[in-house]
């Protein structure tokens, strides 16, 4: 008999924005004596699939980590794989998608000028093609967070700011159209943020799973989830509760 899909919870306010760090895609090949590509390839192909469930449950934000500034430093036959693997599910999956749904939009978080001619213009169509929309992917192509803070800094020198504010750093980061992350969950199990988003997760729930990336799903979902609404969110103050002692 085929096994039922386990049915989705819907999240409220409190979980609007979630960040994933997919990590374990290398692990997952060798585990399988397969090549590292091996393992990207089946990253790529359970994407999709994640992000509609999590619109499905209601959140409208999602940002997930493809590509570091500092993944430059792997061997140019992965780097060159993994640009081709992310260059083909952006104009064979992300291209139909924001066609067919339009519900769906698509945003790229980092410096898109040292990325090949080719995957540049695929990333700048699809930003055209829609904006804004009630569920908004945001892929970190060339990301990183120190990097994104600088180009933030810099940027509101330039508009005259001074002093430099919080506000004015926000407003210029990649993400200044996306709320904050509530949620920031790494596959994997590695316990660090790897300089994602680290201004906007300054409050961010942790979630850290072991289950590799090509793994996660729906399961695995509905856990993170349930363990965020766990977890009490303070933002630095105290629990109205404890207030008063
Ligand atoms: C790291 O796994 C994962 C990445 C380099 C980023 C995620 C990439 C994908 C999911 C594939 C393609 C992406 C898109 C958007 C189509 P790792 O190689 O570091 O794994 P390891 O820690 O097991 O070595």
């Amino acid at each position: 008999m085929a096994k039922k899909l386990l049915e989705l919870p819907t999240v409220d306010e409190r979980l609007q924005s979630i960040g994933i760090i997919m990590d374990g895609n290398g692990r997952w090949a060798k585990k399988r004596m397969l090549p590292r590509s091996a393992g990207h390839v089946a990253g790529a192909k359970i994407i999709q699939k994640i992000l509609e469930d999590l619109r499905a449950m209601g959140v409208h934000h999602v940002t997930l980590y493809a590509f570091s500034t500092e993944n430059w430093k792997r061997p140019k036959e992965e780097v060159d794989g993994l640009m081709e693997l992310i260059y083909k599910y952006l104009d064979e999956v992300v291209i139909e998608k924001i066609k067919t749904d339009k519900d769906f939009s698509m945003c790229f978080l980092g410096d898109k000028s040292v990325l090949s001619e080719k995957l540049r213009s695929k990333c700048i169509e699809i930003e055209n093609m829609a904006k804004n929309r009630p569920f908004v992917c945001n892929l970190a192509l060339n990301y990183g967070g120190r990097d994104e803070i600088v180009h933030a800094v810099n940027a509101a020198i330039a508009e005259g700011c001074n002093p430099v504010t919080a506000e004015d750093i926000s407003r210029h980061l990649y993400t200044a159209n996306s709320p904050d992350p509530d949620l920031i969950i790494r596959t994997g199990g590695d316990l660090r943020v790897s300089n994602f988003l680290i201004w906007q997760g300054a409050y961010s729930e942790l979630y850290v799973t072991d289950t590799l990336w090509p793994d996660f799903n729906r399961e695995e979902i509905v856990k993170a989830v349930n363990e965020f609404y766990k977890r009490k969110r303070r933002f630095g103050a105290l629990d109205p509760e404890d207030a008063g002692d």
